[in-house]
């Protein structure tokens, strides 16, 4: 009988050791300390020795069984890990491979010049906010004291959603109703800007029915036209890359804002294209609007349920796509939503290209 286990055991474990696959390995385990299995046969055999016999034998096939066990269990994890590390092996990335080859798409510049905003302003304190495209006209006309009879509803060529709803429903024509739905919904001091798609009925050059626009809200206590003016300062310095950005605020009207300016930046004439920067007023120069803004007006913050004693701000806005094409260049806004694919690879930016203050916001 010893010779007979130890004989077993050495089979067993030399079959433990054979065995190149998890299938083979099962096979061995099924054939020791399965319900026919050898091992699982000698430990039956027990019940019928004599008390002396038993403890004799007893520990001798319980210390193989503990032997086999723990043989299979090493050999499953070794086989385990040589499978693991062979897959790891024929499924590594090369990081090196250069992405251009394989993935030759561009980020659209207005992709690109909305990073660049959210970029800039991030760093100035100013978190990204977002609203709907489709808006009532609550949001986007009566909060911001635009009231029915107002012509500025007319003025924005607004498309009007066909249907019977509470109120009427628009594609909005202004990111300015994200001042309300922002004003409405977090606790003051709020400092957001608000990038998106804007809707007018309107299409020629320098117009298309769907265009980008930029929406700034600053509100907190004690907060002047020299905030705003700073503001607006920093962020064209910062997205023109230029120290001698000199700007003009001209007396305006919206109805949102009270007083109102518009905002005109320098620029002078380069081989028959504007350059931005220097004062509109030397020789050769000129002035260009760039953007619209102003204090907030008492009754819009009213609106959103704020004490405009005690909450004041500014607010401005402006066209991304107009932007882009002063920045990067472009005559002709039409293109930009026309997908040619030629015009994407001129004007278009390296989807690596991440615009950082430090690495220059358009590099
Ligand atoms: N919403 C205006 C427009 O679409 C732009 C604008 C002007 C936004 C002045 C403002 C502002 O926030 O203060 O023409």
């Amino acid at each position: 009988m010893t010779t007979d286990l130890d004989t077993l055991r050495g089979e067993l474990l030399a079959a433990i050791d054979a065995a190149t696959a998890l299938d083979a390995l099962e096979a061995v385990r099924v054939q020791a300390l399965g319900k026919q299995g050898a091992i699982t046969g000698l430990l039956k055999t027990l019940g019928k020795l004599t008390p002396e016999e038993r403890q004799e034998q007893g520990p001798r096939i319980h210390s193989l069984r503990e032997a086999v066990t723990e043989a299979l269990a090493t050999r499953k994890a070794a086989m385990e890990q040589a499978a693991l590390d062979a897959r790891l092996a024929s499924e590594t990335v090369d990081m090196t491979l250069p992405v251009d080859g394989v993935a030759p798409g561009s980020v659209h510049p207005v992709s690109q010049v909305m990073d660049e905003l959210a970029e800039i302003f991030a760093d100035l304190g100013f978190a990204v906010a977002t609203g709907p495209e489709v808006e009532d006209d609550w949001h986007n006309f009566t909060a911001l004291n635009i009231p029915e009879t107002h012509p500025a509803r007319a003025m924005h060529d607004t498309f009007y959603l066909a249907g019977e709803h509470e109120q009427p429903m628009v594609l909005r024509t202004h990111t300015s109703p994200v001042q309300i739905r922002t004003m409405t919904s977090q606790k003051p001091p709020i400092r957001i800007i608000a990038p998106g798609r804007v809707y007018r009925s309107d299409s020629d050059a320098t117009h298309t029915p769907m265009f980008h626009q930029i929406e700034g809200l600053v509100i907190d206590k004690g907060i002047t036209l020299g905030h705003l003016k700073w503001t607006l300062e920093t962020f064209l310095k910062a997205f023109f890359e230029r120290d001698d950005i000199v700007l003009r605020l001209r007396p305006s009207y919206f109805p949102f804002t009270e007083p109102s300016a518009e905002v005109d930046v320098g620029f002078t004439w380069k081989d028959g294209k504007r350059v931005i920067g220097g004062s509109g007023d030397a020789p050769g120069g000129g002035w260009m609007e760039v953007l619209g803004s102003g204090m907030v007006h008492r009754r819009v913050i009213e609106a959103c349920g704020l004490d405009p004693n005690e909450w004041q701000g500014f607010a401005f806005g402006t066209g991304v796509d107009r932007l882009a094409m002063l920045k990067y260049g472009m005559d002709d806004l039409r293109p930009f939503f026309d997908g040619d694919l030629r015009w994407l690879k001129h004007y278009g930016f390296s989807a690596l290209d991440v615009p950082t203050l430090s690495g220059g916001v358009g590099a």
